[in-house]
């Protein structure tokens, strides 16, 4: 499973990318809006950080400005993955970008025959947000469920980028499923690596070492 995370924020996305276990980054207008910073210029800086694949949103409802924007986003970097809405006019350019080979996130997907769209308009990723379901009581998990059903059935290339992720139990869960990625924001990864068991074994191996005296280095 792919990691993205889920932030504008350049300072936390330099830190997670120090690991080596990030493998992309998503925003969108509402992340953008957060940090306080312009739009081309943070993407910019985000896309030299992380290699791997840097959603950037285009803001037009029409296929044809999106179209525009998407020129200008495209010309940042490399890596730009242009993230589209989970319309007819944003599956429209979705197929035309997909056709010229352009990475492209199709978002805000909140059900399966969503998703047979984005996969058939040739995106590279779909992002179902399973948070924003779970929170009016619909099983978000569910979906990214249906969505793995139909794209294997019929052998469809969009990988499911599970988003909207809240907590660590999504990114279980996605991953049982088979979900190809999952984007979560950088508080969800950290707590991906504690369990209090750890801490608690850790705490008495250090205690147990300092009593033999010994050293390493
Ligand atoms: C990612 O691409 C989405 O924009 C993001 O995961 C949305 O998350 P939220 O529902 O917590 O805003």
């Amino acid at each position: 499973m792919k990691f993205f995370v889920d932030t504008a924020d350049v300072g936390e996305i330099a830190s997670l990318a120090e690991t080596g276990l990030l493998d992309g980054v998503t925003t969108n207008p509402s992340l953008i809006a957060k940090s306080g910073r312009n739009f081309l210029e943070v993407v910019r800086e985000i896309a030299e950080i992380v290699k791997g694949p840097v959603s950037a949103e285009v803001v037009a409802m029409d296929a044809p400005t999106m179209l525009r924007e998407a020129e200008v986003l495209r010309k940042l970097a490399r890596n730009i993955c242009i993230k589209l809405p989970l319309t007819m006019e944003g599956l429209k350019a979705c197929k035309a970008l997909s056709d010229e080979g352009v990475m492209t996130n199709v978002t805000l997907c909140f059900s399966a025959n969503q998703a047979l769209l984005a996969a058939k308009a040739g995106a590279t990723f779909v992002s179902p947000f399973i948070g924003r379901l779970d929170d009016i009581s619909q099983d978000g998990m569910e979906l990214i469920a249906d969505i793995r059903l139909i794209y294997d059935n019929y052998d469809f290339k969009t990988e499911i980028l599970a988003a909207s992720v809240r907590h660590p139990v999504h990114v279980l869960a996605a991953a049982k499923i088979g979900a190809d990625v999952a984007t979560m924001p950088p508080a969800v990864i950290r707590a991906l690596a504690g369990h209090p068991l750890t801490d608690k074994g850790l705490a008495g191996f250090a205690a147990d070492w300092e009593k033999t005296g010994q050293t390493i280095l």
